[in-house]
């Protein structure tokens, strides 16, 4: 079965493109973020992220992973976790869910400071 890498560049279904560079022995990796979309009045700039992609026990050949978006144009942060897919015709996909978490003033908003979503990633 052909192994599902995250390596390399991506674009994902709101039209966001992502970046990530080599995977270590570790599973760690990091990359760059550029979002198509914002909840931020201010101008959307390419992000970095870290992540982390499993490699214990027996590897997998479609392996799950989580990474982190810090926004450098925003307050905002958000974590991603998914699986590496390959599908039928073996192209790789990434299926993920996502929770954005928005900064606000004071506690008595906490409970609408948390997005939640999902988002689909094929090869560029
Ligand atoms: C912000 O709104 O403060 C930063 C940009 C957030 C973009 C979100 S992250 C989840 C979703 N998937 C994307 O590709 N972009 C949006």
């Amino acid at each position: 079965a052909k192994k599902c890498s995250l390596t390399g560049t991506w674009v994902n279904d709101l039209g966001s493109n992502m970046t990530i560079e080599s995977v270590d022995a570790e599973g760690v990796f990091a990359g760059s973020y550029h979002t198509a979309v914002s909840a931020s009045p201010n101008e959307i700039k390419k992000s970095p992220l870290q992540g982390s992609q499993q490699k214990g026990r027996n590897q997998k050949s479609q392996p799950t992973f989580g990474f982190t978006v810090n926004w450098s144009f925003s307050d905002s942060i958000t974590v991603f976790t998914g699986q590496c897919f390959v599908d039928d015709d073996g192209k790789e996909v990434l299926k993920t869910m996502w929770l954005l978490r928005s900064h606000v003033d004071e506690r008595g908003d906490d409970w609408k400071a948390t997005r939640v979503g999902t988002n689909v990633f094929t090869r560029l």
